[in-house]
């Protein structure tokens, strides 16, 4: 279902009582907020879930994870299935940022798996795409983008599909200050949502929420948020102050 969401990724950022701080920074202020059609997820370290879903339960916003395991469970030390996460009543998992795909080598292959895993425990994947700048610079941010998607999300239903956000990040637009233009960002929105309608029908693409991400603010918001095929924003380092975050979430 198509709706106008900002979601908050922390990233390794904030130790226990620092989360405790930002968290409640957020959520006071959030609970006063007439929202209207527009939800709030935070993503915090996995570690701290059990504090976001209390909170949670009384505000206005829902809790999500970072990452989880492509394997259902077992000898897999150190990771996270998605059956843990919904046992925690976490409602989102982001899958596929480019940090996870550059750092931990993470592969459409495995990150198919995890979209599976969430699914079939009935978490919402927030799955990500998006290319670096040496791609966008030959002309291959379209190709690039419609390969993660491919290989990623089309091997989904309709109606598996319609439990999915996307978020679009450029990577040279991550933690760099360099948002992508209006222009840009609408470009590939609209080419992400012609894909779906290519592969599954026109309804389904109008029904999917995309998100834009990469260096998102409480200045840019407003004009990014107001496109036509963005449906709003996956947040990285303004989702760790309070005030900006809080004003990102009022920029519909
Ligand atoms: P920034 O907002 O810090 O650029 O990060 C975006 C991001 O990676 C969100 O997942």
């Amino acid at each position: 279902m198509r709706r106008n969401i900002v979601a908050g990724n922390w990233k390794m950022n904030r130790t226990f009582e620092e989360a405790d701080d930002l968290l409640f920074a957020i959520a006071d202020p959030l609970q006063k907020l007439d929202l209207g059609n527009t939800e709030v997820i935070l993503c915090p370290p996995v570690l701290y879930a059990e504090m976001f879903t209390d909170v949670a339960l009384e505000n206005n916003f829902s809790v999500g994870a970072q990452n989880c395991s492509n394997h259902e469970s077992g000898a897999y030390t150190g990771e996270i299935s998605a059956a843990m996460l919904k046992s925690m009543d976490i409602e989102y998992c982001i899958v596929g940022h480019s940090e996870r795909r550059k750092y931990f080598n993470e592969n459409s292959e495995m990150l198919a798996g995890k979209v599976n895993q969430l699914l079939d425990n009935e978490i919402s994947p927030l799955f990500c795409c998006g290319e670096v700048l040496e791609e966008r610079e030959a002309g291959k941010h379209f190709e690039v983008v419609g390969q993660q998607l491919f290989e990623g999300l089309f091997h989904l239903s309709a109606d598996e599909l319609d439990n999915v956000i996307i978020a679009y990040e450029p990577v040279w637009a991550i933690g760099t200050g360099k948002t992508a233009t209006p222009a840009q960002a609408q470009e590939m929105h609209a080419f992400i949502r012609s894909l779906i309608a290519k592969k599954y029908d026109q309804e389904i693409a109008d029904d999917t929420t995309i998100l834009y991400g990469g260096s998102c603010n409480a200045k840019n918001a407003k004009e990014l948020f107001a496109l036509k095929d963005v449906d709003g924003g996956l947040i990285g380092g303004a989702s760790l102050q309070a005030d900006d975050f809080l004003k990102i979430v009022q920029s519909f």
